[in-house]
C-alpha cells in the first residue's frame, strides 16, 4: 500500500502517519524528519538548513533525491506511507516516474487534512517533540510526560510559521486538482481527537475497521 498525507503545516500530517504506520506496518517517510534528521547530523548544507529554519521550501531537487534512495530499501517492500512529500507538481511527477521505474507500482490514496489557520497557528507554536522518540506533543492538547526531551522546532517560530502556511497555500493551488483529476484525492477534516481523525481517514480510503494489512 502506498498513502500520501498532504496538508498544511500543523494538520496533523506526522501524528497520523504514526498511527496509519502502525495500522498497515508499513514504513512512514517524512521529508521534514529526513531533513532534520540530516540538520542534527551535521551533514545538511548550510544554504538549506537556512532555507528550512526560516520556513521556505527546499528546491524539488533536493527532496526528490531523498525519497528515490529511502524508497528502495528493503523496508519498502510492501509499501509505504509519504509525509510531506509531494509538496509541488514536479515533486508529483517525480514521484509518478520513480514508482514506475520501481516497477510499475503507484499511489493507492493521498490523504488531505483539512485544518483552519488559526488553529494550525496555535497548534505549531506549542508543539514539542521528544528528541529520544520522535513522539509528537502539544502543550495544551497532549501534553508530554515528565521527563520527556523536548524540542521546539526553529522553524515553528512565529515568523516561520507564517511563511510555511503561505508556502503550502501557494503549493497546493496546483498540487492538490493533480491528484484531484486522477481520482487519487481523499479530503479529511483534521479537526478532532487523533484517533477520530485516522477513523475518518480509514473510512475515506474505504478501509474501516481496518486492522493491518
Ligand atoms: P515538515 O516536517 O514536513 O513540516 P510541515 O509540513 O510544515 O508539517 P509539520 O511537521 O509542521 O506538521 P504536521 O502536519 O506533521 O503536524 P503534527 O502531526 O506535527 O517540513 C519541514 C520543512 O522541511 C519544510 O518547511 C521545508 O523547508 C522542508 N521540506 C520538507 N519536505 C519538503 C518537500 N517535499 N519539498 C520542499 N521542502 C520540504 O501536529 C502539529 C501539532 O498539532 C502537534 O503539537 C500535535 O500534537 C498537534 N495535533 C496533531 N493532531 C492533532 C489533533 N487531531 N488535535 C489536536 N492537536 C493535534
Amino acid at each position: 500500500m502506498i498513502l500520501v498525507l498532504v496538508g498544511p503545516p500543523g494538520a496533523g500530517k506526522g501524528t497520523q502517519a504514526k498511527l496509519l504506520c502502525a495500522r498497515f506496518g508499513i514504513p512512514q517517510i517524512s521529508t521534514g524528519d529526513m531533513l532534520r534528521e540530516a540538520k542534527r547530523s551535521g551533514t545538511l548544507e548550510k544554504r538549506y538548513l537556512d532555507i528550512m529554519d526560516s520556513g521556505g521550501l527546499l528546491p524539488d531537487e533536493a527532496v526528490i533525491g531523498l525519497i528515490a534512495r529511502r524508497t528502495v530499501e528493503p523496508d519498502c517492500s510492501n509499501g509505504f506511507l509519504l509525509d510531506g512529500f509531494p509538496r509541488t507538481v514536479p515533486q508529483a511527477d517525480a514521484l509518478d516516474e520513480l514508482l514506475a521505474s520501481q516497477g510499475g507500482t503507484r499511489i493507492d490514496a493521498v490523504i488531505q487534512l483539512d485544518v483552519a489557520r488559526p488553529l494550525l497557528e496555535e497548534r505549531l507554536i506549542h508543539r514539542r517533540t521528544d528528541k529520544r522518540s520522535g513522539q509528537i506533543y502539544h502543550l495544551v492538547y497532549n501534553p508530554p510526560p515528565p521527563g520527556a526531551e523536548l524540542e521546539h522546532r526553529a522553524d515553528d517560530r512565529p515568523e516561520a510559521v507564517a511563511k510555511r502556511l503561505d508556502a503550502y497555500e501557494a503549493m497546493t493551488a496546483a498540487l492538490l486538482p493533480f491528484y484531484e483529476q486522477k481520482n487519487l484525492l481523499h479530503r479529511v477534516d483534521g479537526v478532532g481527537k487523533p484517533d477520530e481523525v485516522t477513523h475518518r481517514v480509514l473510512s475515506a480510503i474505504g478501509r474501516p475497521g481496518s486492522g493491518g494489512e
